[in-house]
């Protein structure tokens, strides 16, 4: 069922504020994280973690990995699932190993997760589908709560995967008797309101994605944790409107990348992240000088000289951003392929669930 929506895709995208905040339901109490599911883990035991997954799974794990670092202090790799069984990976007993997956049944993450266990990792999965393979296998579980995800392009299932590894960043983080960031856990359940406020702003979307329907390539950028959030945009946009999109470390540009800009490409940058930001818009006025249109995605203060679209996401803590920049970046995949007629919860070539390698 639509409920009255075109696709599903859109239908999902407009679920995110309830389901983010079931997925925040019941698990801070008092500004302190419960996630009892954990409860019987010693997490003193650990020397270093691993995220796995695929696709949109390994965007929210590649944010929910730098979140954890910085929250725990440990070291913390995150690796796609289809390279992690084959690298021979350095996990013995003290490795905390957690992987993400909407269905559950992704073949590479759930071999993955058969050869951390072997080799003695504790593993939790953070999963949407109830019951699925990676739930049962895994030794602890954690459920978002996004219901089902029809649409192939994930949406719904990302944003809850990004709040949930934030919370088990601030529980491992809590449990170590490491300093907790109080403001971001008070945040966190400002978070729905904040995301039904943006997609109040659909139309400033459609507009953007109005100067991607003739191109046949698009260039996302930013730095830190804003390179996940335009690895996720890229990856968007390709599935569903065919535009061949690349996302780029803002750093990286000069080192090959901005061979490729000239008169008319489409740069679209996100810059939250206030210790980084002014390198990005740096990076974006090169692009500029090379003729680029740039769509910047960002917050209040970081304003940039005459670039032709910006849009100013709202004032939360740096880390919440990867959650509130993923709705812009998603609306502007959504209504490029509308505008150019695709089939955008069914892209060719693509299923909902990759369950052989
Ligand atoms: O079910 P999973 O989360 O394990 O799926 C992983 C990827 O196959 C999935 O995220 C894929 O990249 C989607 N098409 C992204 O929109």
């Amino acid at each position: 069922k639509k409920d009255g929506y075109d696709t599903f895709m859109l239908k999902e995208i407009y679920e995110q504020p309830h389901v983010i905040a079931e997925t925040l339901r019941g698990r801070i109490v008092n500004q302190k994280i419960v996630l009892d599911e954990l409860n019987d883990i010693d997490f003193h035991q650990f020397n270093k973690v691993y995220f796995v997954a695929c696709g949109t799974a390994y965007h929210a794990s590649l944010c929910g990995s730098q979140v954890l670092e910085r929250a725990t202090k440990l070291p913390v790799i995150a690796t796609v699932a289809s390279e992690f069984r084959y690298n021979d990976p350095l996990v013995d007993e003290q490795t905390l190993a957690i992987f993400v997956s909407q269905s559950g049944e992704t073949a590479d993450t759930l071999a993955a997760l058969r050869l951390a266990k072997e080799k003695g990792a504790t593993t939790i999965a953070i999963a949407n589908v109830l019951g699925s393979t990676i739930s049962r296998d895994a030794n602890y579980v954690l459920y978002t709560c996004a219901g089902p995800e029809i649409a192939v392009a994930s949406t719904k299932a990302y944003t809850t995967q990004l709040v949930l590894l934030i919370l088990l960043a601030y529980y491992i983080a809590q449990e170590l008797g490491k300093e907790i960031d109080h403001e971001l856990i008070q945040q966190l359940n400002t978070i729905p309101q904040y995301v039904e406020n943006i997609l109040k702003d659909h139309s400033i979307f459609e507009n953007y994605a109005k100067m991607l329907e003739n191109l046949h390539d698009a260039y996302f950028i930013g730095r830190s944790l804003d390179y996940a959030s335009v690895l996720e945009g890229a990856l968007k946009l390709k599935e569903v409107s065919y535009v061949h999109a690349d996302a780029y470390v803002a750093g990286e540009l000069k080192h090959g990348p901005i061979a490729l800009i000239e008169d008319g490409s489409v740069v679209i940058a996100v810059a939250t992240q206030p210790h980084i930001a002014a390198k990005t818009i740096s990076n974006i006025q090169e692009t500029m000088a090379r003729g680029a249109r740039v769509i910047l995605l960002t917050t209040h203060g970081e304003e940039v000289k005459n670039v032709e679209n910006t849009y100013y996401l709202p004032d939360v803590v740096p880390t919440l951003q990867a959650i509130l920049v993923a709705i812009p970046l998603q609306l502007i995949a959504y209504y490029t392929a509308c505008i150019k007629g695709c089939d955008v919860d069914k892209p060719r070539n693509l299923a909902k669930s990759v369950t052989v390698e």
